[in-house]
């Protein structure tokens, strides 16, 4: 058993599974560039620990699993920002790991906090998840991978839908359109991610990661120039007037309300 908890997020490990939390559940567990380190953090200290067989990602409470990237930082952040993938870089992290990462979904799972569950291996939804990317009607791009994620995962012609009309998608159509792996009741959840990781763990542990790090190496040949344009297409767009008023428009609302 180890810990190491930060302010943003909690680390469990227990019969080698390790259960990753993002903790910022009155903020529905936006991404912030403290919980950005934070997960950093957390997957430094995973890479330490020899016998890991899978992560469970999670968000604490039952109303999210992330509603996307803070979207106050977002609203600062320049084309230099964009440049630097800051949340792209963490998502690459967790779809390089070396053991399979199992996203367990309640509540909203949007922006940001949807591509972060598409960078993982396999999705376990509660009936209660929201899975979305609204980001055009915030003026920018799903730019921390769902341009080239997404598509892979459901299909082009249902990735252009999502992603152009930033429309939400419940559970139900979420496993239709295979977004998710499986649809449980809302309180079965965690269990079900532990209970597929539990069922990964019972393989040999030197095989199932070589068995990711081959089905990633095949599956996206050209990951790298396909990063770089989508940075370098939000670039242009966190510098837009557009972005800034879109934003502005949305913090103004949350602060009358
Ligand atoms: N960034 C920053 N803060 C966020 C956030 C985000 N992406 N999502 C939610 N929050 C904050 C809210 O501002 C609010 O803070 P407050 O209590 O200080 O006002 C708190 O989380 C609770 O959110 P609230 O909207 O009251 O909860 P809800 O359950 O009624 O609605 C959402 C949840 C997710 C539908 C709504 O918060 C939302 O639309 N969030 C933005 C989603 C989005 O566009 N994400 C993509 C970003 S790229």
């Amino acid at each position: 058993m180890s810990a190491e908890d930060t302010p943003r997020t909690l680390l469990r490990i227990e019969d080698r599974i390790a259960v990753l939390t993002l903790n910022a559940p009155e903020r529905r567990n936006a991404i912030d560039l403290e919980m950005v380190q934070a997960l950093h953090r957390n997957l430094d200290a995973l890479l330490e620990e020899p016998d890991l067989t899978a992560i469970v990602l999670t968000g604490a409470g039952d109303k999210a699993f992330a509603a996307g990237a803070d979207i106050a930082q977002l609203k600062e952040r320049n084309a230099r920002d964009a440049l630097a993938s800051i949340n792209s870089s963490l998502f690459k992290r967790v779809e390089d790991f070396p053991v399979p990462v199992i996203a367990a979904i309640r509540g909203w799972c949007l922006g940001g906090g949807c591509e972060l569950a598409i960078a993982c291996d396999l999705r376990v939804a509660g009936a209660s998840a929201r899975l979305g990317q609204p980001e055009v009607s915030l003026g920018i791009i799903p730019a921390a991978g769902a341009t080239y994620r997404l598509p892979r995962l459901i299909g082009l012609g249902r990735a252009r839908e999502l992603v152009y009309t930033g429309r939400i998608v419940d559970a139900t159509e979420a496993e239709r359109i295979g977004l998710v792996n499986r649809v449980v009741p809302d309180e079965e959840v965690l269990d079900a991610a532990l209970a597929l990781a539990r069922e990964i763990a019972h393989n040999g542990p030197l095989a199932v990661r070589l068995a990711k790090a081959s089905m990633n190496a095949l599956a996206r040949p050209n990951e790298q120039m396909a990063m770089a344009m989508e940075s370098s297409l939000q670039a242009v767009l966190f510098d837009s007037q557009d972005k800034h008023d879109r934003m502005q428009a949305f913090l103004d609302k949350r602060a009358k309300k």
